[in-house]
Formats: structure tokens, sequence, C-alpha cells
């Protein structure tokens, strides 16, 4: 690989989706893949960068060189996180976190029979949002670390990154639009819309999510260089 542009940095990238228990034998979950953030840390460890992957569940194969952390649960991907962000040089959180959990998951199987036994069966299940991790590690950040978080959006998408960027704290928001066709979850392909912190805004069309991944890195390598 001709560039290596992050040769002794620390990277640490998130992947895939959080499983968020409702029983011992169900979950709540998200259609992340996995593709973006496995490509992301992939190429990083090509460009030279040592490099933590913390994945959720995905049917990919950990990356060629890569150290990686396989979790479950948000909380879990949130305990990695933070065990490991102190020696990042920057964190790419590509994972689909799941903004909810179910607040009290059954220890026990729910059995459909006791509800349907019932006059009107309807299971309703409270949910709480899950620890925000990429807003904590934006709080816990050392001077020069650099942040990149996605947004996967249905609406407005440049209003809703700008919102994000600020919200969360960070250097650069990679939002997309999962409903265009090829784009998101799941597909080999994505288009985003990259809000620098500083002002930069990088429009990239559709692509395979490893040239995708190119870009973010690009602009990581360029921060981390300055
Ligand atoms: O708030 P929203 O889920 O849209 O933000 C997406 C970004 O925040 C992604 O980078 C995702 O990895 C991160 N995130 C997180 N912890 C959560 C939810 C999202 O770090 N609980």
């Amino acid at each position: 690989y001709p560039v290596k542009d992050l040769r002794g940095r620390r990277i640490l990238v998130t992947s895939g989706p959080t499983r968020e228990p409702l029983d011992p034998v169900r979950f709540l979950s998200n259609r992340s893949s996995g593709k973006m953030g496995h490509a992301i840390a992939r190429l990083a460890r090509w460009r030279g960068a040592d490099v933590v992957l913390v994945t959720g569940p995905t049917a990919l194969e950990p990356p060629f060189g890569v150290e990686t952390v396989r979790v479950e649960t948000g909380e879990q991907m949130r305990q990695a996180c933070l065990d490991r962000a102190g020696e990042a040089d920057a964190v790419v959180m590509a994972a689909a976190v799941a903004d909810f959990r179910p607040r009290s998951p059954a220890p026990t199987k729910i059995k459909k029979d006791d509800l349907v036994a019932h006059s009107a069966p309807l299971l309703t299940v409270a949910l709480e949002p899950t620890p925000d991790i990429l807003q904590e590690l934006a709080r816990r950040r050392r001077p020069g670390q650099i942040l990149v978080g996605f947004a996967a959006e249905t609406g407005d998408l440049e209003a809703l990154a700008r919102r994000k960027l600020a919200a969360k704290g960070v250097d650069l928001i990679v939002a997309n639009d999962v409903t265009r066709p090829g784009a998101g979850f799941e597909s080999d392909t994505n288009a985003a819309l990259l809000l620098g912190a500083d002002g930069t805004r990088v429009d990239v069309p559709l692509v395979t999510k490893e040239a995708l991944a190119e870009r973010i890195l690009e602009w990581v390598a360029a921060r981390l260089g300055r």
C-alpha cells in the first residue's frame, strides 16, 4: 500500500451494531453490517496505523493485523472504548450503537402463552437511552486527539449533521442519508457528507465503503500531521 501517512499512529475504530437484550434469547438491534467500520480499520492498518477495532456482532472477518475486540451491548462497547481511548491518537466511531435499550431486560424468557391468554394481547417494552459513548469520549479527550462520529439520517442531512457535530463535540461528522439507494446500512457502497468542526465540508459521491474510508482517513491523517 503506497500511502503510510498513519505510521506510528494509534487509531481506535468501532464497527457494527450493538445488541440490547430484551430477555435471555431476544435483543433489539439495527441493520448495521459493520462493513464501513471494518473498511476503516483495515485501511488504517494498511496506511501504517496500530489499529484497535471494537466491534459489535457482524458476519465479517476481523481485518488482518488489527487487534479486534468483540462486544455485544452498547455498555460493553462503552467499556472497551473507555479502556482504550486514552492511548488513541484518533477515534473513529462507525458503530451503530443502539440509541435505546430495554430498561429492565427479563431474567427469563418472555412467554408468548402468558400474553395470548389476555383478551387484548400486547407486550409493551420500556426503552431507555444508552450512554452516548462518543460524547463521553469527547468530554475526556486529551489535547490533539481526533474524534470522528457518524450520523445515519433520514431527513435534512446537512442540518442534522451540523447539529450533531456541535452536540457531540467531535472534529468530524460523516453523515449519510440511509434512505438513499446504495448508501448506508448493509450496502457495499456509501455516499456521505463530511463536516469538520474546522469548517471543512467534503461531499463524497456514491463510492465503495473502502473509498469513503480513504477519504475519512485522509482527513484524519492531515489533522494528525499538524
Ligand atoms: O446520536 P447518534 O446515534 O445519531 O450518533 C451517531 C454517532 O454517535 C455514531 O458515531 C455512533 O457511533 C455514536 N454513538 C455513540 N453512543 C451511542 C450512540 C451513538 O457513541 N449511544
